[in-house]
């Protein structure tokens, strides 16, 4: 028999996390992927005790004020920005999150990101499809930052930075964290969270070539980002998709799932926030 509870699950999931969790609850998914402005999010909250969201949900004190029935937030993320933590807490509002299943899936994507803008991957391949590539071999053609040897900065050396430093050791790399210094002939990579990042500092030593290059996972409003990086062919562009493998999203998936009906079961949840 089903528990009585309702769940919403904002966004598209996998088709086995949706039946997981309709063995045991009534559940309403978000299908279409569409993601669902606040209004309409606080409508179709009304009545549920789970939430099972992304890091594009807002819950803030005007979302959560409206939800009276909401006993837990599970986000399907290892972070957790999009919700007002201290607010949850003094409603009464578990907020879960899903660490460790995707530490190595985001420090792989963030070395991608490292070695296509260092090697100026995405440039030369822009060059090669634009027909511009007429002579075959060049002695100064896309010149580029070698990675070996060279000294890898890592700010936040938490699960995902020491995946990422661990990877520097099959290049021989210096590895520095939380470096203050200046480091001449850079190459940035933000995979971490827009804002993190000032957007229009980077876009001037990009120009400037202060800045070598840059890889770029993620955005202050994203989807939205900063024109001007469009403009510039020394970063390489992705659509935060740090965790986006099949093996991560999936077990990210049924960790939230887990730690929903933790809570709805009145059980303390393996990963909670608050
Ligand atoms: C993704 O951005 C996450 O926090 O897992």
């Amino acid at each position: 028999m089903k528990a009585n509870h309702r769940v919403l699950i904002t966004r598209g999931v996998f088709p086995e996390i949706v039946e997981y969790l309709g063995r045991k609850y009534d559940v309403e998914h978000n299908e279409d992927d569409r993601p669902w402005p606040p209004e309409e999010l606080v409508r179709r909250l009304q009545g549920k005790s789970g939430a099972m969201a992304t890091v594009m949900d807002k819950f803030d004190e005007p979302v959560l004020a409206q939800c009276p029935d909401l006993k837990v937030i599970a986000n399907i993320a290892v972070g957790y920005n999009n919700v007002d933590v201290p607010a949850c807490t003094k409603r009464g509002i578990k907020v879960t999150n899903t660490p460790g299943v995707l530490d190595n899936t985001t420090a792989d994507l963030t070395w991608s990101l490292l070695m296509a803008a260092a090697r100026r991957i995405a440039e030369g391949d822009a060059f090669v499809r634009r027909g511009d590539w007429k002579i075959a071999f060049g002695v100064q053609y896309f010149l580029g930052q070698d990675i070996h040897h060279a000294t890898l900065g890592i700010i936040g050396m938490g699960r995902i930075g020491q995946a990422i430093a661990r990877r520097a050791s099959g290049f021989d790399m210096r590895v520095l964290y939380h470096n203050r210094s200046r480091l001449p002939e850079g190459v940035l990579v933000n995979s971490a969270r827009g804002g993190v990042v000032d957007d229009a500092a980077l876009v001037a030593a990009l120009k400037e070539k202060r800045i070598a290059g840059a890889g770029l996972d993620v955005f202050e409003g994203e989807p939205k980002l900063d024109a001007e990086y469009l403009g510039l062919s020394n970063v390489v562009l992705t659509p935060h998709i740090g965790s986006a493998s099949r093996a991560p999203r999936l077990t990210m998936c049924r960790t939230a799932a887990d730690n929903m009906a933790a809570v709805l079961e009145g059980r303390e949840p393996p990963n909670p926030v608050n």
